[in-house]
């Protein structure tokens, strides 16, 4: 299949960016970040989670982040729910996406959502039957598509299984999450086509954590199948913390200037996307770790 016109970027970085940072995130500099992020174009922007602040402290401000956040129309900014109880406050906080997040793994299963690979698909189910009567969407997520940091090796049959689930329970799309960041091309292309071959090319999205510089290597090879959504955090933010080494996703600066370079739409302002990756990584304390912001501020500079 040829690759895709048009990109569709689903950004990371307010929630799979900042969930591990172990130091306090001012709601300010979340809201700036959102905003900022849709004034570069994106019209998916992941804004945080409804998962136990025990587990995950940095996202327990959601429900403030949601109400402060001036919300753009076109723009959509889902969170994730583990459970009914999450969904729950999602629905409060006036969400109209959401998305639940299962592995492939039974090790990662139980370290991040503290149940097996069923029951959390069971836990599921009810979720998206609330979602669905609400008319609330809802994004399913694979984790550990290409390794688990607990078990290593991670069967494809696995993925797909879990992704047929995930779209058999009403989710409109799923990412393919490869959480640890250790696959490479020929392997993170042969899964994805296995699942997409299984749920359809239009509802696969891929997401690449770049802990061993091959996120963007792994895209590319992905796009070959035709799959046209990709999940990117700015500045190369994040990692998961219940997935130890996992630096953060695919940064959305690379992925933007890969694209632009291949001719791939992508209705995103680089250098706008740049200057909101400098800012939340300024009051982060740090610099970006995008190969692309790098350069550009070299430019700048
Ligand atoms: P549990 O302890 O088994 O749940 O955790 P529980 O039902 O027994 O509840 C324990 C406590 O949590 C109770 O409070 C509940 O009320 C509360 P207590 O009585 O002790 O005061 N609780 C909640 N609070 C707020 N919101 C909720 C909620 N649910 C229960 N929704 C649970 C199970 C799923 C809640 C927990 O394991 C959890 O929150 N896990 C979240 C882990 C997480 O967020 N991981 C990172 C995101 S996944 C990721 O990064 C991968 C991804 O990027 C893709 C990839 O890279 O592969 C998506
Ligand atoms: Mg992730």
């Amino acid at each position: 299949m040829a690759r895709p016109t048009s990109v569709r970027i689903v950004e990371m970085g307010p929630r799979d960016g900042l969930q591990n940072e172990p130091g306090v995130v001012p709601l300010a500099a979340k809201v700036a970040l959102i905003e900022a992020l849709a004034d570069a174009g994106l019209t998916a922007i992941e804004s945080g989670s409804f998962v136990s602040p025990k587990w995950v402290p940095q996202m327990a401000d959601t429900a403030e982040v949601l109400a402060t956040i001036q919300r753009r129309e076109g723009v959509r900014y889902p969170v994730l729910t583990p459970n009914l109880k999450g969904l729950e406050l999602a629905l409060a906080a006036g969400v109209t996406e959401v998305a639940v997040f299962a592995a492939a793994s039974e090790a990662f299963s139980q370290k991040n959502i503290n149940c097996s690979i069923a029951e959390s698909l069971e836990r599921f189910a009810p979720v998206l039957d609330l979602a669905r009567a609400h008319g609330v969407a809802v994004r399913g997520y694979v984790s550990c598509v290409l390794g688990c940091p607990y078990q290593g090796e991670v069967p494809v049959a696995k993925v797909v299984e879990v992704a047929e689930a995930l779209i058999a329970m009403g989710c409109y799309e799923v990412s393919l999450g490869d959480t640890i960041g250790v696959g490479t091309p020929d392997k993170a292309k042969a899964m994805a086509r296995a699942v997409a071959d299984r749920i359809g090319v239009a509802r696969t999205a891929l997401h690449f954590h770049d802990t061993y510089g091959q996120a963007l290597a792994n895209v590319l090879a992905c796009l070959d199948l035709g799959i046209a959504t990709v999940d990117a955090s700015v500045a190369g933010l994040g990692g998961c913390p219940y997935a130890k080494g996992a630096s953060g996703n695919l940064a959305t600066e690379d992925l933007v200037y890969m694209l632009n370079g291949l001719n791939i739409e992508t209705g995103v302002d680089l250098d706008l996307l740049a200057a909101a990756g400098r800012a939340i990584t300024a009051a982060l304390g740090r610099a970006p770790t995008s190969r692309v912001a790098q350069a550009l501020a070299a430019k700048a500079a």
